[in-house]
């Protein structure tokens, strides 16, 4: 299923700042998602990047002048303000902020922004002092209470060498925010969904822990997907390599007991609690307060049970469960499925080739409560997530 960036008409309004160059990368990531981005860039911008940069990447024209004789297209501002699904200013300069918050039309830019009624994302990029400038600020504000998405800026190295509040956020952090704003009116608008991800840690001194091999991959896809298709998301995770995802509310987990209680606090009004975590089974009983010597030659940990962290969640909300199993899938599947009445499990071979731990795809299989089987081809785990909430969606 193709994401919710496929086929998207994207304007890309870039603006003269020395992060002119990130984006040409968010143009490149876009355009492998599958969107049509349409390029306008400000005189400022051209003089940092060439408008060939953005045409060779984006295949399509770039318009940099509000009247261009050669352009296919008649009136731009016009036609791209109409077709447009969604406006992204990125870098946006202070400058281009004010004549924003002040509705100038002076340049195919401001004109198309003027123009269009599609939902409008920006992203700002400048100067720590022109940042925090009151000027700038009163502009912001202006924008976000038309209506505007304001994405960063991020701390970090400004061109001017100093250190503070200016960077253009990274590419990722652009991408999840634009599929968030494009999702936004999708078929889970309207509905929290509770997402669970990584392999918990149980401590077993204050350097060691318990652990497994869950890579979070699974979750996280469900999380985003989610978004992307318009929903609220909690997104309850134990430790990942993973970076965070965005638009989405993460809740940070080391242990199984701090997982059950952020679920819990969690799913109260929620709609769908999608258990992706590989929670620890077994917990040490009594953890050692010092780092345990290595003095003796062997080692016992006393273990004990976790509580079942989807088992014991009941409410009125749509209980999905994952069974990641060596043998007897189907069997033990519908046997976890009655244990912690779900509404759906999802299991899967994590002997199987290209299936489980830490892969980018998965081959699992949909088990109803009903006993109904769908058997699903390998495919992407964010293909996955979309077959999942789908399910999910023609319960609710
Ligand atoms: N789960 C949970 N709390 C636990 C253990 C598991 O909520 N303490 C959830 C997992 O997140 C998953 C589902 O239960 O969605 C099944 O997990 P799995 O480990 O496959 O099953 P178990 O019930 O632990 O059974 P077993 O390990 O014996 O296969």
């Amino acid at each position: 299923m193709p994401g919710v960036l496929h086929g998207k008409n994207i304007v890309l309004g870039v603006t003269g700042s020395i992060a002119c160059y990130k984006a040409l990368d968010l143009a490149s990531k876009l355009v492998q998602a599958g969107a049509l981005v349409n390029t306008i860039m400000s005189y400022g911008a051209t003089r940092f990047v060439t408008p060939l940069a953005f045409r060779s990447i984006t295949h399509r024209p770039v318009v940099t002048e509000t009247f261009d004789p050669d352009s296919e297209l008649s009136v731009e501002h016009v036609a791209l303000a109409e077709s447009a699904d969604i406006v992204v200013v990125a870098p946006a300069t202070a400058h281009f902020i004010a004549k924003m918050a002040a509705g100038l039309a002076d340049d195919p830019l401001t004109t198309t922004i003027l123009a269009t009624r599609a939902p409008m994302m920006v992203a700002p990029a400048m100067d720590a002092h022109m940042y925090d400038n009151p000027a700038t600020q009163e502009n912001l504000s202006k924008l976000k209470d038309r209506g505007v998405l304001i994405v960063g800026p991020a701390i970090g190295r400004l061109a001017s060498g100093l250190v503070g509040m200016g960077r253009l956020v990274e590419t990722p952090e652009l991408v999840g925010n634009i599929s968030a704003l494009l999702g936004r009116k999708g078929d889970l608008a309207g509905y929290t969904v509770v997402v669970s991800a990584g392999g918990t840690q149980e401590p077993v001194d204050p350097v060691r822990v318990i652990t497994n091999r869950s890579s979070g991959k699974m979750g996280y896809a469900v999380a985003e997907v989610a978004r992307d298709r318009g929903a609220r998301v909690v997104l309850v995770t134990a430790p990942t390599s993973l970076a965070d995802p965005v638009a989405v509310e993460v809740v940070k987990v080391g242990t199984a007991l701090e997982m059950r209680d952020a679920v819990k606090d969690s799913v109260a009004g929620a709609d769908a609690l999608i258990m992706a975590a590989a929670v620890a089974d077994y917990m040490p009983v009594s953890p050692a307060s010092q780092k345990v010597k290595k003095d003796s030659d062997t080692w016992s940990i006393g273990l004990g049970k976790t509580p079942d962290i989807l088992e014991e969640s009941r409410g009125r909300f749509i209980k999905v469960g994952f069974a990641a199993e060596s043998e007897d899938l189907l069997e033990n599947a519908r046997g976890k499925v009655l244990r912690k009445s779900l509404d759906l499990i999802v299991a899967n071979d994590i002997t199987a080739e290209g299936s489980g731990f830490g892969t980018d795809t998965n081959k699992v299989v949909l088990v109803d409560r009903d006993g109904g089987v769908e058997d699903l081809p390998l495919m992407s785990k964010h293909e996955v997530a979309h077959r999942i909430l789908d399910r999910v969606r023609q319960l609710l």
